[in-house]
């Protein structure tokens, strides 16, 4: 995990609980060198498709032991990542680490929050009907997607699209921003005041 010559590239690591498709495009970013960050360890809560692709590419994983968040302190702190990038992680991140690692600890939302926070944001605002929705980067505090919002994107949703149809577009609007923003923040400066991030102070 931590090995003696440490690279000079940030290191992050990534949390999934499922399927893993934002993880996969994150870490093929930063295997063909356009992340400019190092995936250290792939983090899951659960037996997950997430683990064969981290195989795959050849990237460490690691299960969580219970209880799991004694585990990811352990092993987060061990790997002392430059940022952690929560991608289907379906845990909150308890208060103590969020005091010890914010803003180090990014999570994304398939809705615009703060519409339709939670589990299943996709299938929330398809059941509610709205016209537009999208994806969220935030900064994680220790509410429920509540943290300083870094990006968003919007798209109409068309009448005629099926739920499968509206979960392709958002994770293809997933699989496009999420790995910009993780290089954006490792690499360029910003602040927080307040619920605002700030770019280019
Ligand atoms: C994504 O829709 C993400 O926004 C949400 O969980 C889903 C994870 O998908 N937090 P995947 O495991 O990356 O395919």
């Amino acid at each position: 995990m931590h090995g003696l010559f440490q690279s000079r590239l940030p290191r992050i690591v990534v949390l999934a609980s499922g399927n893993g498709s934002n993880f996969q495009t994150i870490a093929e970013k930063s295997i063909s060198g356009k992340l400019g960050a190092q995936i250290e360890c792939l983090i899951v809560d659960r037996e997950c498709f997430a683990l064969e692709r981290a195989l795959k590419l050849g990237i460490e994983s690691h299960i969580l032991k219970k209880p799991w968040y004694e585990d990811f302190e352990r092993v987060t702190d061990e790997i002392a990542p430059d940022l952690i990038v929560l991608a289907g992680f379906m845990r909150i991140i308890p208060e103590n680490m969020v005091k010890k690692y914010f803003p180090r600890i990014v999570n994304i939302h398939p809705s615009l929050l703060p519409a339709f926070p939670g589990k299943d944001g996709i299938n929330q605002a398809f059941e509610y009907g709205v016209k537009i929705t999208g994806i969220t980067i935030h900064f994680v505090d220790s509410g429920v997607d509540t943290g300083p919002i870094i990006f968003q994107k919007a798209i109409e949703v068309d009448e005629k699209w099926t739920l499968n149809e509206l979960e392709e577009r958002i994770h293809k609007l997933e699989h496009e921003h999420y790995w910009r923003i993780i290089r954006k923040i490792l690499y360029e400066p910003y602040k927080i005041e307040g619920r605002k991030v700030l770019w280019g102070v």
